[in-house]
Order: C-alpha cells, then structure tokens, then sequence
C-alpha cells in the first residue's frame, strides 16, 4: 500500500494519514480478508501514532484520538479482539463503546436539549447514509459491496421504511422530507443530512463503515445496530434522567422522561421492519464472518436495563453482563435504578397520589414498550437465523425467546401491549 508506506516515512502525522485508499481497501475485501501486509502496516502505524503521543505529549489531539480510534476497529481481527462494539465502531461515532470510558454516561444529564439534538441528528445521519446506498447502488453510482443487491421492490421498501423511522427526529429537528416520491424523498433526505453534517461527523461517519464481507445487505445491518445503538443510548439518559427527578421529588420531569423515552423507541420500530427487508441468505452469507460479535455484547442495552431495576444474579452472570464487566461491577455495588428511586420515594412520602400513578403509569407504558421490542427482535430473529445459533454463542433464538420476558421493572407491572401477539410467530416484524 503506497500511500501509507509513504506516509510512514515521510513524518507520520496524524492528520494526513490517508483514510482513504486504506478504507478502499478494506472495501474491496471486507475486513474479513483484508492483506496481512496491509494490517501489518496499520500495526506499524499503531506503535508510531503511539511513539509520537509519548514523545511530543500530544496524545489527545483530535487526529491523533480519531487515528487511534480508527485503528482500534481496523485492527479488532488482526489483534484478534473483535466483537460487536469494534464490528460498529461505536468509539468513532461517540457512542459508548464498553470500555468503561469514551462518552460520558456518568452522572446527571446536565444538558439535555443539547443531548437530545445530538442523537436526534446521530440517528438522522445514520439511517439517511443507510438510505443514500441503497440509491447509490440502485442508480449504479458505486461499486461498494455488489454482491446479492436487492431487487427494486425491496429497495423501494426500504426507502419508505427508512424514511418513517427518522421522521420524528427530523421534525424534532425543525426538518421535513415530504416529497411523495420514494427515491425522491431519500435524495431530499441525502441532501439535508449531508448539509447538517461537520466535516468531523463525515469523516467519522465515513470511517464506521467497515464491512466484513461483501454483501450489499451489511451496509443496512451495520447502520441499524448503529441506529438502535444510539436509540439505546438516548433512553439510558432520560431514564438517568428521571431517577434523578425521582431523589428530587419531581415527579412530573420524572413521568416526562419515561415517556420521552417510551416514545423514542416505540418510534424507532420502522428500524426493524426496515432491518426485516434484510435477504436471509446475504445476512446467513456475510455472518460467517461476525462469529465473534453479537449485540449481546452491546453496553447500552444493558445500561438501559440495569438502569430500570438491578437484574438478577443469574442475568449478571451471563454472557450478556460478563461482556460488560465494568458496568456488571457498578451494577453490583448497587447502581442507582428507576424501580429503587420510585420505592424510596414512594416510602419517604415524597411520592404519593396522582404524581405516583403518573409515574407508575408512564413505567408501565415504557416497560410494555420494551418488551414489545423484545418479541420484535426475537421475531426478526427467527426469520433470519431459524435454528442456527447466535454469532454470540448463545444457542440463539431460544436465548431470545427465554429474556424476551424478563420484567423491566418490578415496582410495576407492564400494561399488556395491545400490538402483541398472543403467541410468537415467524413473520416479519413489519
Ligand atoms: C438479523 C437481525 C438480528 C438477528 C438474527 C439477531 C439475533 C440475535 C441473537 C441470536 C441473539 C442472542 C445472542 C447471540 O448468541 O448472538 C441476540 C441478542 C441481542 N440482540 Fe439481536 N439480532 C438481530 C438484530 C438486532 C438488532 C437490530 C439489535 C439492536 C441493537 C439487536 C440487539 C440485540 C441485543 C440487545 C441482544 C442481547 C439481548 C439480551 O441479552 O437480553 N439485535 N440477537
């Protein structure tokens, strides 16, 4: 790789490392079978990006931090440490990563407008770069990932579905796409997308796409883990967010973060009906290659669950806890929890008559929204994988079937979802 021997001897510095060709390269064997001597340059690279931090004291730097984050997800397989928070690349995105630091999830949300609009234009950015793809590769404009592309059908599918699921974030935004054309609506959204976006977010939007294989699907894969990653990160806020108003005994900011935060993933479902539209046999294809990674794995989703209610010791011992073991320990020094704030509250006289039933009922409705999540999952599950077990070595969907119903709080019980089967079924979750 020319660029890169050529950056190496001529100075190394981190703001001129060529991203470019070195992400064209991954492009055009999947990171699965990306050249050894490619990896072994990046390795190379590695030690330098870290020789010059010591040497110059310029460790945190912007293109010295955003290198160092690159390389930590261009080398997961070679280092042999990749899983699903390397296979996202949630570092460059500033989503939380598992590794104990990174986006600051400690503490009160000091502010949470600007917190809010920042995932809202997260979320819009993702799912518009997921749609611009699908247009790319429909119109014949790139040669990125050309095996198994869907039919037109398909792609129009994906158009509206995608489009749906960012429509309350975008209005949140001051924003619309209302063009009724499908392909019309998505270039409009391309458009506005691209133009909110700094010249960091582009390259760091640009960077976190690092498919293993080359299936056209994975780009939809990749980008909606990505998506429900940041839905995930946003209800761990509000619900840190309402225990905080819980101990301050403002139980209507309490009620009103549970219900921002039910109706952030209840508006989030389109991802899973636009993830359904996702061909089995691409995503039984490019999964050969994420053994290793599972949204098991994923710190947010546990974040969010342990914020609820500590879960029991059984669950704290499986795989799902073990492969977040810093937030395993805060959860067993006893982390604070909505379920505990509401007891305390409740007991201390600070919570009672109406403003308790506000509260209790905006938990249930968020716990029905939860787990109306997790039968969706577990159905999409299904469709995809069948009897095959989990990249995360569960046995897979019998896994999803058991923690589907795990109470997300225990102070209350979950209002019945009326959306909800009565008996799981295999369709799709459209
Ligand atoms: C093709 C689509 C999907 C399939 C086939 C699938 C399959 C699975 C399987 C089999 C597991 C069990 C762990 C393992 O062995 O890997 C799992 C866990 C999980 N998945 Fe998915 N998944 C899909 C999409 C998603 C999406 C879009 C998300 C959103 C981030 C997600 C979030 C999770 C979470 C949070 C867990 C852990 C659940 C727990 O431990 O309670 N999955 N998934």
């Amino acid at each position: 790789m020319r660029e890169l021997t050529s950056w190496l001897s001529g100075g190394a510095d981190p703001d001129s490392f060529p991203y470019l060709p070195v992400t064209a390269e991954f492009h055009r064997t999947g990171k699965h079978f990306v050249g050894k001597e490619l990896l072994a340059l990046l390795d190379e690279t590695r030690s330098h990006v870290a020789a010059r931090a010591t040497g110059t004291g310029s460790a945190d730097s912007g293109p010295a931090r955003l290198l160092r984050a690159f390389l930590d997800v261009a080398l997961d397989k070679w280092d042999g440490r990749y899983d699903y928070r390397s296979y996202l690349a949630l570092g460059l995105l500033g989503l939380p990563d598992g590794g104990g630091g990174g986006s600051g999830d400690d503490g009160p949300v000091a502010e949470l407008a600007a917190t809010r609009e920042g995932r809202d234009r997260l979320l819009v950015h993702l799912v518009a770069d997921a749609l611009a793809f699908e247009l790319a590769a429909a119109t014949d404009a790139t040669d990125l990932l050309p095996e198994q592309r869907p039919g037109p059908a398909l792609v129009a599918k994906r158009y509206r579905l995608g489009v749906r699921a960012v429509t309350p974030a975008l209005s949140r935004l001051g924003l619309t796409v209302d063009d009724p054309r499908p392909a019309a609506a998505v270039a409009a959204l391309h458009a506005l997308a691209a133009a909110d976006r700094s010249a960091a977010e582009e390259r760091a939007l640009r960077l976190s796409m690092l498919p293993v294989y080359l299936s056209h699907d994975e780009y939809l894969f990749i980008r909606v883990l990505q998506s429900y990653e940041c839905v995930f990160a946003g209800l761990a806020d509000e619900l840190r967010a309402a225990i905080d108003a819980l101990d301050a005994g403002r139980a209507v900011t309490a009620a009103d973060r549970l219900a921002y935060a039910r109706d952030q993933l209840a508006s989030a479902a389109p991802l899973f009906s636009l993830l359904a539209s996702m061909q089995p046999e691409s995503f039984r294809t490019f999964r050969a290659y994420t053994e290793g990674a599972s949204a098991i794995q994923s710190r947010s989703y546990k974040l969010m669950e342990s914020l609820c209610r500590t879960p029991e010791g059984s669950r704290l011992d499986s795989a799902a806890y073990r492969s977040v073991p810093e937030l395993r320990d805060r959860v067993r020094a006893g982390g604070p929890t909505v379920d505990a704030a509401l007891r305390a509250a409740v007991r201390d006289g600070r919570l009672a008559g109406a403003d308790r039933d506000l509260v209790q009922g905006r938990m249930r409705e968020f716990a029905a929204t939860v787990l109306h999540w997790r039968r969706t999952h577990h159905r999409l599950a299904v469709r995809m994988l069948g009897e095959r077990p989990g990249t995360g070595y569960t046995e897979g969907t019998p896994y999803l079937a058991e923690v589907r119903a795990i109470p997300v709080f225990t102070a209350v019980a979950a209002e019945p979802d009326p959306a909800a089967p009565s008996e799981p079924s295999g369709g799709c979750p459209e």
